[in-house]
């Protein structure tokens, strides 16, 4: 399929960082917030838009380990509808760094956050 609009997708001047319906204000305090998460949230779609192939890796190696839809783990994030389905929520988990889980060990990047998270903010290209 040949996606013929190019990289155009319109940023709303400014940005608002918090766009999404949980805004912790501070007050964060219940559970084990972990102390060093500043993911800077992404306010406007590079030109050259990542696409689902450029971050499927990072859902692969960093939340299909858990998200596989088996018995033991959570609803799969293995495909991109699932992905899709999820997209406010998994920004909000990443940008908090509560995803994934702080004490699961799971070596997840500033950079990998940062790929998923500026592919949500271009509309999640297939
Ligand atoms: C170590 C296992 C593990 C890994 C790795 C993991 N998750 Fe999860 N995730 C869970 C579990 C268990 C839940 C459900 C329980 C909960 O909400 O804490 C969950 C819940 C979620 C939720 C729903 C939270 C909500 O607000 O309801 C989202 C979104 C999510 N994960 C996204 C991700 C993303 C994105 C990644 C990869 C960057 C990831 N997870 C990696 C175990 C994991």
């Amino acid at each position: 399929m040949v996606m013929a609009c190019g990289s155009s997708t319109p940023a709303p001047p400014g940005g608002d960082p918090d766009g999404g319906a949980q805004t912790p204000d501070g007050g964060a305090d219940a559970g084990p917030t972990p102390p060093t998460c500043s993911v800077p949230a992404p306010t406007a779609c590079p030109e050259s838009a990542p696409h689902y192939p450029d971050v499927a890796p990072v859902f692969e190696s960093r939340c299909v380990i858990c998200h596989s839809g088996t018995w033991e783990g959570p609803w799969p994030l293995n495909d991109y509808g699932h992905v899709a389905d999820w997209q406010d929520s998994i920004r909000a988990n990443l940008l908090d760094c509560s995803m994934p889980p702080p004490d699961a060990g799971v070596p997840i990047t500033l950079e990998e956050r940062l790929a998923i998270l500026t592919w949500i903010r271009c509309g999640l290209p297939k």
